[in-house]
């Protein structure tokens, strides 16, 4: 797993936040607007290519994308803000869809042994799955960075 560097990672909210929304939020989206139509090209070219991954895929943007509007519209301006009532509420539904991308996550990993192609795989296949694999390494890192480093703030012990 890719992990920043603690310089990298800015200390103050507000930054942390900007931080979040520009190495992870716009990055998610853009890989996951390359990767969903490969998978499906690499699909049809290849039946070997395990089935289902298309629509993990799939799923995990629908997932992420419903989620990340809703730090984007919710929770990280009332953190801009200094937090305030209901925040804590916000911040379990937000660890709950994390718990919900970990379990595809888990089953993307199984489908594909953890993203390993097979010798006879084609370019496509591979850029397909490094292209995943640098996905999921990435949204790991946004989500431990997310429940270890800015939800506590705004949690009562
Ligand atoms: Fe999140």
């Amino acid at each position: 797993m890719k992990d920043l560097a603690d310089a990298e990672v800015p200390r103050e909210t507000g930054a942390l936040i900007d931080h979040i929304l520009i190495r992870y939020h716009k990055r998610h989206r853009a890989d996951l607007a390359s990767l969903l139509p490969l998978a499906e090209r690499v699909h049809e070219n290849d039946p070997d290519v395990p089935r289902g991954l298309a629509r993990a895929l799939a799923k995990l943007e629908r997932q992420m994308e419903d989620h990340m509007a809703k730090e984007e519209r919710i929770l990280f301006p009332a953190m801009r803000a200094g937090g305030g009532p209901g925040i804590e509420h916000s911040i379990a539904v937000m660890r709950a869809d994390h718990d919900d991308h970990d379990e595809n996550i888990a089953m993307i990993r199984q489908l594909t042994q953890d993203l390993t192609p097979p010798d006879h795989a084609s370019g496509s296949w591979r850029l397909l799955y490094g292209g995943t694999s640098s996905l999921l390494d990435d949204l790991a890192a946004h989500i431990a960075l997310a429940i270890n480093v800015l939800f506590p703030r705004f949690e009562r012990g």
